[in-house]
């Protein structure tokens, strides 16, 4: 097993506050970037903000600001997402940093040195929104084939990039990779349009001036897209020789909204290529979020605001929702009923109730001292064969990025748990004295199944899976240090512990 692992959000324009589209990407590489440090292994996590660009030039005009000062406003609250979320990511990088204008600089350098690189002049139809270049072939009715908003006629002198060369060099790439675009159904159109043939991409413009300079090319920026990309590298050090970059790149994951893969996972491995640079492991894109059923618009008013959410449900119940409600990859329906549902009978009724009433009989029968397990029946069988299988399931599916069916592998077990301790109803058991040595097994798997729920709940809802730990394994390191091949394993709960009698960590939402 590699004992690294780099993940990477895209980086979040600034001529808009966050909403539950970045807040999503952003929870869903924390879950897997907390997930890879319980496996072990060394991660980098690394977000930021895409900060040049017309859109960014436009936005700030239309305040009266410089870009620079727009940016420096909306900044903050992306960074606010990290406290907010819980987020847990190692770097966060701004591209208006001067790291970041020598990485640029350097990656284009190499590509003017290659001769894949060079100057020509640009006519195309030009969605300003999306900066985004398209031929008249890609535009319906006049307008951009990805958002619908008009296009624009333009010509200017520009560099461009010899993606016509890379068509082959891809397909190979993407052969030999299986797994690098994911999930498979993105991945078949992605080849599917390299093979349909790659026109060379305008790399530079000069119709705006705030961007990174084209290296010896007075009055040519270069291209937002080629800009932003590159921050992947930057954030590890590039071009500096730094332990990070040569410990963490190539990228394990580029986790990316579907309707900028095709950024990811032809231009970006080409950039790389032509550079001499290895591309990245893996693109996955997941799907969008509409908010009851409609699509999310200013004009309509139904922006979600993650903060919010935060504020009304509290970071564990608002990732949960996130992350267990659609299949990933999926397009989904974001609605505050559903999130409550969810919290509701998932977090509070079930892992939060299993853990709660054993704590309660534990207090009760045993003074709060977990009793050492004694011979297994077979109901014990049937929830300790969940319990082992349980950490092997969520492995499974974080492997291939499944996160809905890691977190339905845990709510699985905590409803055997609860099934476990109805059918053999230990406060029926407390009346006999001769039967207090099964009191006491019951007791012990029924804990055993909150504990491991609560470690493997740890890159989902950290916070809570925190509360739950500690009240199972007091005086224990954090969750976060636990180790899903040591602690997953059924049967850790210390015997002889003494456990709290109580632990609300998920108080039910009143609505
Ligand atoms: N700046 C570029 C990315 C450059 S990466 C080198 C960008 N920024 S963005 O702020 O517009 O979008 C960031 C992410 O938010 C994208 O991955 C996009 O897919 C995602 N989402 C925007 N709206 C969304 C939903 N309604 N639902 C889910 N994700 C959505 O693109």
């Amino acid at each position: 097993m590699k004992d690294t692992f780099y993940i990477t959000t895209p980086i979040y324009y600034v001529n808009d506050v966050p909403h539950i589209g970045h807040a999503y990407t952003t929870i869903a590489c924390d879950a897997l970037a907390r997930w890879h440090r319980m496996l072990g292994k060394r991660v980098f996590f690394l977000t930021g903000t895409d900060e040049h660009g017309e859109k960014v030039q436009k936005s700030a005009a239309a305040k009266g600001l410089s870009p620079r000062e727009l940016a420096d406003q909306v900044v903050t609250n992306f960074q606010g997402l990290t406290p907010a979320l819980t987020i847990s990511n190692t770097g966060f990088i701004r591209t208006t940093e001067p790291r970041h204008y020598a990485s640029v600089q350097d990656l284009f350098r190499k590509s003017l040195a290659s001769g894949d690189i060079y100057l020509g002049e640009y006519e195309g139809w030009y969605c300003v929104p999306d900066e985004a270049y398209w031929t008249a072939t890609q535009i319906t009715d006049g307008n951009c084939p990805t958002c619908g908003r008009p296009v624009e006629k333009r010509k200017e002198p520009s560099w461009f990039f010899r993606l016509s060369k890379y068509q082959e060099p891809l397909l190979d790439y993407y052969r030999k990779h299986p797994a690098f675009i994911r999930p498979e159904s993105r991945r078949n159109e992605v080849v599917a349009f390299v093979e349909g043939g790659l026109n060379d991409l305008s790399v530079s413009r000069t119709s705006l001036s705030w961007g990174i300079p084209v290296p010896e090319a007075p009055g040519h920026v270069i291209y937002v897209w080629y800009d932003a990309l590159t921050n992947y590298i930057t954030g590890l050090g590039y071009p500096s020789p730094t332990a990070e970059f040569g410990t963490f790149w190539p990228a394990d994951i580029h986790m990316v909204g579907k309707d900028i893969l095709r950024f990811h996972a032809v231009y970006w491995p080409a950039f790389l290529m032509s550079a001499g640079v290895a591309p990245p492991l893996g693109v996955f894109a997941h799907g969008w979020w509409t908010v009851e059923g409609q699509k999310m618009s200013k004009s309509l008013g139904n922006v979600v605001d993650p903060y919010e959410m935060v504020r009304k449900y509290g970071a564990d119940a608002f990732r949960y929702f996130l992350l267990r409600e659609v299949s990933f990859g999926l397009d989904g329906d974001f609605s505050e009923k559903e999130l409550v549902r969810r919290a509701n009978s998932e977090l509070a009724d079930k892992l939060g109730n299993l853990l709660n009433r054993s704590l309660g009989m534990l207090g009760k029968y045993f003074a709060g001292v977990v009793p050492a397990p004694g011979r297994s029946e077979p109901a014990d069988a049937v929830l300790s064969a969940c319990g082992r299988e349980c950490a092997p399931a969520v492995a499974a599916a974080m492997d291939e990025v499944a996160i809905h069916k890691a977190l339905a592998a845990i709510i699985d077990l905590v409803t055997k748990g609860n099934e476990y301790v109805q059918s053999t109803q230990p406060w029926a058991l407390a009346k006999y004295p001769g039967k207090r040595a099964r009191l006491g097994t019951v007791l012990y798997n029924a804990l055993e199944a909150s504990r491991v729920a609560a470690l493997l709940m740890a890159p989902f809802t950290p916070t809570a899976a925190q509360k739950l730990w500690e009240a199972l394994v007091p005086g224990g390191e954090p969750v976060e240090n636990a180790r899903i091949d040591r602690d997953g394993a059924w049967g850790r709960l210390a015997a002889g512990a003494t456990l709290p009698a109580a632990c609300i960590v998920f108080p039910k939402i009143e609505t």
